[in-house]
């Protein structure tokens, strides 16, 4: 097994080129689900759950081929297997993409159940809600999800729950019913929007996406496009981050500002000095970093995926923060691991409190899931001597060459098997 080996206490800074989002490539890989055309996409990052989502695709007799650069093209002219199978849906829980648009196209589906994971229970109930709402004949049989329609039809549907996932789901769903469907409680976040975006581009009629209601007219078929996906708020946030907490200078490149104005705000109330531009941020730290309070929830407000970077940053921060997290019931397993590195954290249920130490020293860790990874990444960075971190496979889920962006940034890290 693979492991990560930092020696820790470089400021980082220079410059970073920020890759395509994991969160926004991933449903759009599985539109190409809906159409017998080609799809192609642009700026897809090169991570595990990707090349996942792209071997199931290929089980379901999608012709995929990528190019140099990572441009991925997809053709679903026939599919010859209309099964996501448990050994991959457990490994990568967004494999449930592909029921909406797979049943939207094929008439029938059957999906793994995703289970718990590490962070949390994470059902997925309201994807087969709404889905049922529009007119499947859905069973549970066996640990899978076997849905059937012959034609989906519109419908209003009322989320219980903000999710993201379950938003795209039905919303690619839509995109080839029968009649008009209004998904109201809808996510808002800007993957939904890309994911809405890329459909549209490709004949789509959807409307409001990235608001509370989203209406989607369906459409006879939809056809081939090109389509470029949205820079990585969440990696950008981690080297923002990164930057901060070791006390450097960053330049990232190829992402936007206004993808993660809770996250910005944060980093400028912890101490540090922001400008950007159209496509470009550049972060600061020439003050004393100070301890910042947060609570997570659907966007626009803080994410979940950033809570443990900023749980590191609070680490070594001056004063105490007080972090909530509404989103997954269990996102706090880096607290244990960070406390080893002499982090002084007391978790009560959904709430960490966070006293800043001078310092974390270096020790032996273990992720546990992808951003819990990252956290102990940052860790690693900012803490005095050799960090090593056990099961970086997670790490690799969601993160494009990361100790090679790190190296050009300065950092000491290095990876062994
Ligand atoms: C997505 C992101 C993930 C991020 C999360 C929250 C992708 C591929 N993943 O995950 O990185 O951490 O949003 O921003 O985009 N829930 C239900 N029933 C459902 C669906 C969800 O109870 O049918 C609950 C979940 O357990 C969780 C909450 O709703 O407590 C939000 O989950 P959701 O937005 O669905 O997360 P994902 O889409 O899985």
């Amino acid at each position: 097994m693979q492991k990560l080996i930092i020696y820790g206490g470089t400021p980082l800074t220079g410059e970073v080129q920020i890759s395509g989002a994991k969160n926004a490539a991933l449903p759009i890989l599985c539109a190409s689900l809906l159409t017998g055309e080609t799809l192609k996409i642009e700026n897809v990052p090169h991570l595990k759950d990707i090349t996942t989502m792209i071997k199931l695709l290929r089980q379901m007799g999608i012709n995929v081929s990528i190019d140099k650069e990572f441009e991925v093209s997809l053709t679903a002219a026939q599919l010859s297997s209309l099964v996501a199978p448990y050994e991959m849906v457990k490994t990568m829980r967004a494999a449930i993409l592909v029921l909406g648009p797979m049943l939207a196209r094929a008439g029938e589906a059957k999906v793994s159940l995703p289970g718990g994971c590490a962070i949390g229970l994470r059902p997925v109930d309201q994807h087969i809600k709404g889905l049922r709402a529009m007119g499947a004949e859905i069973e549970i049989e066996h640990g899978y999800i076997h849905a059937k329609a012959n034609r989906l039809i519109g419908t209003h549907i009322v989320m219980d729950i903000v999710t993201v996932t379950g938003t795209e789901n039905l919303m690619m769903a839509a995109t080839l019913a029968d009649g008009v469907t209004v998904l109201e409680n809808a996510a808002h976040e800007p993957e939904v929007i890309d994911l809405a975006n890329c459909l549209i581009s490709m004949g789509a009629k959807i409307y409001g996406a990235g608001s509370d209601v989203i209406t989607i007219e369906g459409v006879k078929s939809l056809h081939s496009t090109t389509y470029q996906v949205m820079a990585d708020r969440i990696e950008t946030g981690t080297f923002l981050v990164a930057a901060a907490a070791s006390g450097g200078e960053i330049h990232l490149k190829k992402t936007r500002a206004d993808l993660l104005d809770s996250v910005l705000d944060k980093l400028i109330e912890s101490g540090a000095t922001i400008q950007s531009g159209e496509d470009w941020i550049n972060l600061r730290m020439n003050n004393k970093l100070k301890s910042v309070n947060l609570r997570t929830s659907p966007y626009p407000a803080f994410p979940t995926d950033m809570q443990a970077q900023f749980m590191v940053l609070n680490s070594i921060a001056e004063g105490t923060a007080i972090i909530t997290e509404t989103i997954f019931e269990n996102r706090f397993m880096h607290a244990q691991e960070l406390k080893r590195m002499g982090a002084c954290i007391e978790v009560e249920g959904n709430t960490a409190v966070v006293h800043g130490v001078k310092n974390l020293d270096g020790a032996n860790v273990m992720a546990t899931d992808l951003r819990a990874s990252a956290s102990l990444v940052l860790a690693g960075l900012i803490a005095q001597g050799e960090t090593i971190i056990d099961r970086v496979y997670h790490l690799d889920r969601g993160y494009e060459q990361i100790e090679t962006k790190l190296s050009w940034l300065g950092a000491k890290i290095k990876r062994i098997n």
